[in-house]
């Protein structure tokens, strides 16, 4: 069994082969592997006995087929128009403030990548981003900071 097929199989156990499992079976491929690879996709779909096309189809509807080495914090700001009414655009402009990147781009030191996701289920907490898995809500200006300094002496 390949490392790829292990990770989908141990990931399938761990979140049930439900359809909801979907999402995080694709977050865990992305914490191990940092991107999800063709033969991810093939796995999971056999696990969950749906169509790979559909798997494809959530992983890049969040964004989350990264094809670009990117950085070891992918930081997702929702773009979808709950969090857009609520800010978000400062939200970004504040991170792009702080790491010195604009939206799509990675820290030189590769710490970092910029990005941003469809509705992440958060709307009533938003503007929401994820920091790989871990999802922060309620952002404003002076909140993002915090985290990203936070972030930034790990
Ligand atoms: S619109 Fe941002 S989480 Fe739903």
């Amino acid at each position: 069994m390949t490392e790829t097929k292990e990770l989908v199989k141990k990931l399938a156990d761990k979140y049930g082969r439900a359809r909801e499992s979907l999402m995080p079976i694709l977050q865990g491929v992305i914490e191990e592997e940092r991107f999800v690879s063709s033969e991810a996709m093939t796995e999971i779909a056999r696990e969950l006995d749906i169509a790979s096309a559909e798997v494809y189809g959530t992983a890049t509807f969040y964004s989350f087929l990264d094809t670009q080495p990117r950085g070891k914090y992918v930081i997702r700001v929702c773009k979808t128009i709950t969090c857009d009414m609520h800010g978000k655009k400062k939200v970004i402009e504040k991170i792009e403030d702080l790491l010195k990147i604009k939206l799509g781009e990675t820290t030189q030191d590769k710490k970092f990548t910029l990005l941003t996701t469809n509705c992440l289920g958060w709307c009533h907490q938003g503007p929401v981003m994820l920091i790989n898995s871990t999802p922060y809500p309620s952002l404003d200006e002076n909140k993002v900071t915090e985290i990203i300094m936070d972030y930034m002496s790990k």
